[in-house]
C-alpha cells in the first residue's frame, strides 16, 4: 500500500521538475483573472492538477462553494486568492450561535491559512439565499449567520485580510420602468437587503451578485440575442445620457442605480458568477459559449466597467470545468458551464489575455481507452428491453448530451443507445460488470465519438478494478522497486541542476 504511495510522490516530483522551469515563466504574465471551481463531479479531477491549471491559464482568484479540504490545501502557497463558500444548508446552524461560527471559522479558514498558507480572502456566505423559487427558506437565516461569520474573523484575528460577502443572484432587484435607472430591491426583502448592505458597508466588506445572460436568453424567445452578446449596437437600450447595448451592463447598472438610491453608491461590488454553457440547450453549444466568454475575458483583461461604474469589478468567471453531478433542476445545460471539460481538456480556444492561448490540464490520467457500446450483432427483438436499458444507464450516469438540440441530440437509436451505456460503464470506472445490458453491449477500442457527439473515457480516480490492489505478486513487487529506484535518481539528478 505505502509502495503505491510512494511512487505517486516520486511521480509528483518528477513533474514538477519537469515542468517547474516553464511554469516559472508562465507566472505573472497576466493580468489576474478569476473562476468559480466547483466539485459536483462523479471523477474530479485531482486538486493539484486543478492549481496547475489555474495557474497556467492566469488566474490568480478562485471561488469555491464549499471548504473543501482537498481544494484548500492544494491552493497553500499557490499565489492564488480564495473566496471561501458556506452553502446553505450551514446557514441555520451557523445562524444560531456565535459559537458554531467560530467553529467553522477556525476549522474551516484559520487552519487553512496557518498551517497550509492558503491565501483565504473572502468568506462567502450563503449562494443565492433569496432566489425566488426557494420561497422563504433561507430569508431568516441568512444575515445571522453573516453577522455571526464576520464577529468570528474578527474574533479570530482576521478582520484585516478576510472579508465577509453573500452571493446574490439578480433577481434581488428590479426595475419597475425596464430601464437600470429604475432599478430597486425586491419588495418582499427589501428591509432586509437595506440591512443587509448596510453592514456589509460598515464592516468594509463586498456585496456579491451573480448575472446570467445566457438565462435571459434562455427564459425568452422573443429576448434578442445580440443583447446578450455585448453587441445590440442596432437596437441599444437608451437610458438617458446612457446608451446599453449588451444585457449585462444594463443589469450591473440596475444594482448600482438600486444601491445609489438606497445610500450605498460606494460600495465594492463584485460579480460572483457569469458565463456561458456549451451543451445541454438550443443556445447552449461551443459557438455561443466562445463568443460569449471571449468578450467578456476581453473585457476583463481591459479594465472595462460599466456606464455607471467605471471602476471594474472583480468577475469570476463561471465556470472552470464540467460537473457531471449537478442537479440538472434548471435544465440540462447545468452540467455544461465548464470553459474546460470535466478532465481539464479544452472545448475551444480562447486568447487568455495578449494572445495567450488557454492550455488544458496536464497530468491527468485516465482509464483505460475503452467504450462500452451496443453490440453490432445485438438485434432489439423487445424496444422495451432497450429503452429499459437507457434510461437505467442514464439514471446513474450523465446523458445530459443527448437532449434535443444537444452535442449528441443528432444520433440514430444505436448510437444513442452507446452513448448511454458508455456514459454508465465510464461512471462506474470501467468495471466489467457494468457493460452488461441485457446482453446489448459490449466493450470496444475503436472510440465511436461522431461529429459534436465525443464518447467520453473517465480519468483514473482509483477505483477501476485494475487499479493496484494490496496484493500483489512479488514480480510486480520487484518492479514497482525498480521503477521506485528510477524516479528516484531522476529527481536527485533533477535537483542537482
Ligand atoms: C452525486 O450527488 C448526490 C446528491 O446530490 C450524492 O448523494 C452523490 O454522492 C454524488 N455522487 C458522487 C459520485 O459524487
Ligand atoms: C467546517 O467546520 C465545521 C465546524 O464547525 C465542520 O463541521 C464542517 O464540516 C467544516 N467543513 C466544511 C466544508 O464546512
Ligand atoms: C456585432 O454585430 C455586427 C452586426 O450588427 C457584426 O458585424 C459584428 O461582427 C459584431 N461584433 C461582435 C464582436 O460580435
Ligand atoms: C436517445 O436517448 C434519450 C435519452 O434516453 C432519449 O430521450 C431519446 O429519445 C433517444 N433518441 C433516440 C433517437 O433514440
Ligand atoms: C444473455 O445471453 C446468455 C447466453 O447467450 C443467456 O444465457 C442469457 O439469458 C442472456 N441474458 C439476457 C438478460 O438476455
Ligand atoms: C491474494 O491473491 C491470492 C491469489 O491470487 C488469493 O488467494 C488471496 O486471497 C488474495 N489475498 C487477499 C488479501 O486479497
Amino acid at each position: 500500500m505505502g509502495q503505491t504511495h510512494k511512487i505517486h510522490l516520486l511521480w509528483f516530483f518528477f513533474i514538477i521538475c519537469l515542468f517547474g522551469y516553464d511554469q516559472g515563466l508562465a507566472k505573472g504574465a497576466f493580468g489576474g483573472l478569476a473562476c468559480n471551481w466547483g466539485l459536483q463531479s462523479t471523477h474530479p479531477l485531482p486538486p493539484s492538477i486543478v492549481v496547475k491549471l489555474l495557474k497556467d491559464n492566469g488566474f490568480t482568484k478562485v471561488k469555491l462553494f464549499e471548504a473543501d479540504p482537498g481544494a484548500l490545501k492544494a491552493l497553500g502557497r499557490s499565489g492564488i486568492q480564495v473566496m471561501v463558500g458556506i452553502p446553505n444548508d450551514m446557514l441555520a446552524g451557523l445562524a444560531s450561535s456565535v459559537r458554531n461560527a467560530e467553529a467553522w471559522v477556525q476549522q474551516n479558514v484559520s487552519n487553512y491559512i496557518s498551517r497550509y498558507g492558503t491565501d483565504i480572502r473572502l468568506v462567502a456566505v450563503a449562494n443565492e439565499p433569496f432566489l425566488h423559487t426557494y420561497k422563504d427558506m433561507f430569508v431568516q437565516t441568512t444575515f445571522p449567520a453573516l453577522q455571526n461569520i464576520q464577529a468570528a474573523i474578527i474574533k479570530a484575528g482576521l478582520g484585516k485580510q478576510v472579508k465577509v460577502t453573500i452571493p446574490l443572484n439578480a433577481d434581488v432587484y428590479q426595475t419597475d420602468t425596464g430601464l437600470p435607472s429604475g432599478g430597486d430591491f425586491r419588495p418582499d426583502i427589501k428591509d432586509l437587503m437595506v440591512n443587509i448592505v448596510k453592514f456589509l458597508q460598515d464592516n468594509g466588506d463586498p456585496l456579491t451578485i451573480n448575472i446570467y445572460p445566457f438565462l435571459s436568453l434562455q427564459a425568452d424567445p422573443n429576448f434578442p440575442k445580440e443583447y446578450a452578446f455585448f453587441n445590440n449596437t442596432a437596437n441599444p437600450l437608451v437610458d438617458g445620457s446612457i446608451v446599453y447595448t449588451n444585457v449585462y451592463d444594463a443589469n450591473f447598472d440596475t444594482l448600482i442605480s438600486t444601491l445609489e438610491k438606497n445610500g450605498f453608491g460606494q460600495i465594492p461590488v463584485i460579480v460572483g458568477e457569469v458565463g456561458w454553457p456549451t451543451d445541454g440547450d438550443p443556445n447552449g453549444n461551443i459557438d455561443n459559449a466562445r463568443r460569449f466568454n471571449q468578450a467578456l475575458l476581453n473585457r476583463i483583461l481591459q479594465g472595462q466597467g460599466s456606464p455607471k461604474r467605471r471602476t471594474p469589478p472583480d468577475v469570476y468567471l463561471f465556470s472552470l470545468i464540467d460537473e457531471d453531478n449537478k442537479s440538472v433542476q434548471p435544465g440540462n445545460f447545468e452540467r455544461h458551464w465548464g470553459i474546460f471539460n470535466f478532465d481539464g481538456s479544452i472545448k475551444y480556444p480562447l486568447d487568455m489575455g495578449n494572445g495567450r492561448p488557454i492550455v488544458a490540464a496536464r497530468g491527468v490520467r485516465y482509464l483505460a481507452k475503452q467504450w462500452c457500446v451496443m453490440a453490432p450483432s445485438a438485434t432489439v427483438l423487445d424496444p422495451n428491453v432497450l429503452a429499459q436499458s437507457i434510461s437505467y444507464a442514464c439514471q446513474y450516469a450523465d446523458c445530459t448530451s443527448l437532449g434535443y438540440a444537444s452535442s449528441c441530440g443528432n444520433l440514430d437509436a444505436r448510437a444513442n443507445a452507446s452513448y448511454a451505456f458508455n456514459m454508465y460503464y465510464q461512471t462506474m470506472n470501467q468495471r466489467k460488470d457494468s457493460c452488461v445490458f441485457n446482453n446489448l453491449s459490449t466493450v470496444t477500442t475503436m472510440d465511436p465519438s461522431q461529429g459534436t457527439c465525443r464518447f467520453e473515457i473517465m480519468i483514473d480516480i482509483g477505483k477501476h478494478e485494475l487499479a493496484p490492489s494490496s496484493n500483489k505478486s512479488s514480480a510486480s513487487r520487484i518492479q514497482s522497486l525498480i521503477m521506485a529506484l528510477v524516479l528516484g535518481l531522476v529527481v536527485v539528478i533533477c535537483g542537482v541542476h
